[in-house]
């Protein structure tokens, strides 16, 4: 499966320290930046991972800034993205389970490195249940046109 992933300032350690354990499981991942310490705007780094999900490039998502509020608000706006910040384990399965999200947002300020790397695990493990989440996926695009 490839991943994309990118992170601001607020960020850096964990979204590297999510790309490299992802690719040590085996997955590919598209580093969207940053690659060091300097302060950047996040919904820059937001919207070039969004595109790339949404044209089907990367199958998913990771964004980290120092909320993942921001990097959640601005990946968002970009059609076929439904990004969801999260800071807790049932979360992170869940909007997988049953909102099919594909961009996963961490804040950087908010919860530690090791708990970022389970959160991605569970994100990147958990398959979409279909059913009647499908149905309520649907609405939202519908809303989205
Ligand atoms: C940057 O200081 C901070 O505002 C950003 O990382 C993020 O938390 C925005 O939601």
């Amino acid at each position: 499966m490839k991943i994309a992933i990118g992170c601001d300032h607020g960020g850096l350690e964990h979204k590297n320290a999510i790309a490299e354990h992802l690719k040590e499981r085996g997955f590919e991942v598209c580093d969207f930046g940053i690659y060091e310490q300097v302060s950047v705007d996040y919904p820059e780094i937001a919207l070039k991972v969004a595109n790339s999900v949404a044209s089907g490039e990367n199958e998913l998502g990771i964004l980290v800034c120092g909320t993942g509020i921001g990097m959640s608000l601005a990946a968002n706006k970009v059609k076929g993205i439904r990004a969801a910040a999260v800071s807790e384990h049932f979360s992170a399965k869940y909007t997988r389970l049953h909102n099919n999200s594909n961009i996963l947002c961490l804040g950087g300020r908010v919860i530690g490195v090791g708990t970022a790397l389970e959160l991605a695990d569970l994100f990147v493990d958990t398959e979409f249940e279909g059913g009647r989440h499908q149905r309520r996926v649907d609405m939202i695009t519908e809303i989205e046109k």
